[in-house]
């Protein structure tokens, strides 16, 4: 599905439509003093995205699913409630998280801030990839951290970080019997060993610090066929683990669980996320095949990781390798 911006009204058009109840296009077009024939496109341009519109003669449209939308004021009292603080913007669209809090952590934007966005058009996921999710469809925010150390003090940081978003989507999705949370390395969130959410962590700085690191979080929430077909992989979403939990609280169980694990990681470095990693790990113990992009395989047996947050494999010679996730993809042998 090619990400194109989409037109700004379409945002508080589907936030009304969101009730479930039918809107008749003339009162729509009066409400927000359009004609009708751009709240005709708006809808067309809905439909498009795979969101399911009800369109009844004399009674107007109505979203056939309930839309997940993020309350500002919801979050910052739930952050506000257990200490936490972090500056919180939100908009309705942008190319990407990442990107622009990344171009404003340049800019000298404050530590812990974050950016929300209700849709990308240009998001993106690791190795090149793109991220992609319609309005309501899935969770995507990116976080500030800076760092006293430098960068090439952060390895490991994004195993702690995966670690910390499975433990809180663990928290917000009931215990599914086949679905349990799981990591895939280095910080895929799997239920029942489909992708559920992914964290994608740009940093940057002085080899001996200050340093920084946008950390970009997205979790599947409600993805329409439409756009599943178009994910090369197996995903899940939190609605089909029948986690109907609001943005707001969701939202605050990552940031509170992402700051606990950031202070760990100063205080003690990797120490802990080593121990919980094997019970976490969604492949500990098994053979896998690792691929890199110029077509090299190593396949071995999944061996737990190093103080760098390395894959060690063990080889069919007996041998350790350890592989850094940079441009690896994982995958597990049958
Ligand atoms: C992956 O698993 O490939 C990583 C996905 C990371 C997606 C998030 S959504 C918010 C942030 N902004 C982006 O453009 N990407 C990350």
């Amino acid at each position: 599905m090619s990400a194109t911006q989409l037109s700004p009204l379409l945002f508080p058009l589907l936030r009304q439509l969101s009730d479930g109840k039918f809107h008749s296009g003339q009162a729509l077009a009066q409400h927000y003093q359009l004609s009708r024939s751009t709240v005709f496109n708006l809808i067309q341009q809905a439909d498009k995205l795979g969101l399911r519109i009800h369109a009844v003669h004399g009674r107007g449209y109505r979203l056939v699913d309930e839309m997940s939308w993020l309350d500002l004021q919801d979050l910052r009292t739930r952050l506000l409630a257990v200490g936490q603080d972090y500056l919180i913007h939100a908009q309705d669209q942008i190319d990407s998280t990442n990107s622009a809090l990344f171009a404003q952590a340049l800019a000298g934007a404050p530590h812990r801030s974050v950016l929300y966005a209700d849709y990308q058009y240009a998001g993106r996921g690791r190795r090149g990839r793109s991220w992609q999710a319609p309005p309501g469809g899935g969770l995507a925010f990116s976080v500030l951290w800076r760092f006293e150390q430098g960068v090439n003090q952060l390895s490991g940081l994004s195993v702690v970080i995966g670690l910390a978003l499975a433990r809180a989507l663990a928290q917000c999705c009931p215990a599914i019997e086949k679905l349990p949370v799981k990591i895939k390395w280095p910080n895929d969130v799997l239920a029942g060993y489909r992708k559920l959410a992914g964290v994608l962590v740009e940093a940057q700085g002085e080899m001996d610090g200050p340093s920084f690191a946008v950390i970009g979080i997205g979790v599947n929430q409600r993805l329409p066929a439409r756009f599943r077909e178009e994910i090369d992989q197996a995903v899940v979403d939190m609605d089909e683990m029948g986690a109907r939990v609001n943005r707001a609280e969701v939202m605050a169980v990552i940031l509170t669980e992402l700051s606990t694990a950031m202070a760990e990681f100063a205080r003690t470095g990797m120490r802990s996320a080593l121990q919980e990693w094997p019970r976490w790990h969604a492949h500990e113990g098994r053979q896998v095949m690792l691929r890199s992009p110029d077509g090299t395989s190593h396949g071995g047996l999944v061996s737990g990781l190093d103080q760098a947050g390395n894959l060690l494999l063990k080889m069919p010679d007996g041998s350790i390798r350890q592989f850094g996730a940079g441009e690896v993809s994982l995958r597990p042998l049958p």
